[in-house]
């Protein structure tokens, strides 16, 4: 009985870096160590562009995990990953019909980069491998590789909402689309309400049935779960506990001259409710005159997707806010946002939420939301801040019991639940950080990774 690997597909592919101090997300180290314990490999594009497409593979390896990625043409890139991935899907998924936008170019790109990664990785995949692609980039790859030939165990996993079916039958390759996801064995969304909806989708416009987790479509057979990934707790307490986390930390602490730090971090997308939150925050500022120069609002949003217009707009509204909202706010001595466009290493990130007392996560719409588990994972134990938390997070499922909850699109209940989190006495915070604390530990990233993957390799004996 020959032994299993994993071969993981996704379309960013980050190699573990030497030192855990490297700017990567939870994701990526995730997988990175699902890759050690199975001995796999994971594939995807390089980041670079090509003039004409080859199909080369670049291998590298680095501590146990081998990685094999690809270059695309220009073209490529702004069909499939500027065009359909970004313009269409993402806005479309996170419930923005406003903004996505349909055109016949993007679709035709998006096939034709699944069909490039599907001839290029098929000569890849052993008979016993199995194989598990990530997220809205590579929806019809697992089809793709089945029409050359892979009878291979093939899940699939999603880390963004899934639309509810009457949002998704605006998409023009609705029905497509979801024909093609038939084509896995496994398929999983973070939260019962995105697989849900996938399932509503299915069943009424499809004519699938639904018993128990088994979705069934003519001769098609597909597993459904709800999986909620989790972070690598164990690591990010220890990187909380870092020198660099001790400096950063410290850092920001001496720069708050005694006043509450409330922090946010987040990639600059519209689907993070940035600009609500600078609402919700200033009708704080507006409505609390006595609490105003008691604190300050830290914004890290490093600029993502920067050739999508929706992606400029958000920016150029986001510094116009902060700008305004400064000017009629700030004192000679205070500033009430800072506002930062770039990105820092998660060691150090460690220590600026453990440094915050309150996390303040308000997206519109997410998938599930790392940043709000990793905030808790960095807390001081004895003196924890307070998450405020979207109720349209995948992570409010998790940590309903701790967080406050509110919606986004609500800026009383932004500003309210400010005041909430800052006169919430140490008992209440501790009580509710445990709360919150023992789902980050138990349902960890290793949790996420191990229920997926049984899922998907059944019985099969795997890389040991
Ligand atoms: C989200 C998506 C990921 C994506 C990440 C960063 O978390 O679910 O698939 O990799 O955003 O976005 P980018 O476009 O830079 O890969």
């Amino acid at each position: 009985h020959s032994l299993s690997r994993l071969i993981i597909i996704s379309n960013r592919v980050s190699a573990p870096t030497d030192s855990n101090s490297g700017a990567q997300g939870g994701l990526a180290v995730a997988l990175a160590a699902a890759l050690r314990e199975y001995k796999g490999m994971w594939f995807g594009w390089s980041g670079e562009t090509t003039d004409h497409f080859t199909g080369h593979i670049n291998f590298q390896r680095a501590q146990g995990v081998t990685t094999a990625t690809v270059d695309l043409e220009e073209q490529d890139i702004d069909e499939y990953y500027n065009g359909y991935a970004n313009r269409t899907l993402w806005p479309l998924f996170h419930y923005r019909i406003d903004l996505a936008e349909y055109e016949r170019g993007f679709a035709g790109g998006y096939q034709r980069v699944n069909d490039r990664f599907a001839d290029t990785v098929r000569p890849l995949i052993d008979p016993d491998d199995v194989v598990w692609i990530q997220d809205y980039h590579m929806f019809p790859l697992g089809s793709s590789l089945r029409a050359r030939g892979c009878k291979n165990r093939i899940g699939f996993f999603l880390h963004i909402p899934w639309p509810p079916r009457r949002l998704l039958g605006v998409l023009p390759e609705a029905a497509e689309l979801v024909r093609h996801l038939f084509d896995y064995d496994v398929i999983g969304f973070h939260t019962e309400e995105w697989l849900e909806s996938f399932c509503d989708y299915a069943i009424v416009e499809l004519g699938a049935t639904l018993d128990g987790h088994t979705l069934t479509l003519g001769e098609r057979v597909l597993h459904v779960m709800a999986d909620p990934i989790g972070i690598d707790a164990t690591e990010f307490i220890e990187a909380s506990h870092s020198p660099t986390a001790r400096l950063a930390f410290r850092r920001m602490r001496d720069s708050a001259v005694g006043r509450d730090m409330i922090v946010g971090v987040d990639r600059l997308d519209y689907s993070k409710g940035l600009e609500e939150r600078f609402l919700g925050y200033e009708r704080f500022l507006k409505t609390y005159p006595e609490e105003r120069k008691e604190v300050f609002l830290l914004q890290i949003a490093p600029p993502s997707r920067g050739a999508v217009e929706s992606y400029q707009k958000i920016r150029a509204a986001l510094e116009g806010m902060s700008g305004r909202i400064n000017g009629a706010f700030a004192d000679v001595d205070w500033v009430p946002i800072r506002y930062v466009n770039q990105g820092y290493p998660r060691d150090q990130l460690a220590g600026i939420y453990r440094a915050a007392r309150i996390g303040l996560v308000t997206p519109l719409r997410d998938g599930m939301n790392l940043v709000a588990k990793e905030y808790v994972a960095a807390q001081d134990p004895e003196d924890p801040g307070v998450l405020i938390l979207s109720r349209f997070a995948g992570a409010a499922t998790q940590l309903q019991g701790g967080a406050i909850l509110i919606n986004p699109y609500s800026a009383e209940e932004i500003s309210d639940a400010i005041v909430q989190a800052l006169k919430m006495p140490r008992d209440e915070r501790i009580t509710r950080w445990r709360t919150m604390m023992d789902n980050v530990v138990n349902e960890d990233v290793v949790w996420w990774r191990k229920r997926f993957t049984q899922a998907l390799m059944g019985d099969a004996k795997v890389g040991e």
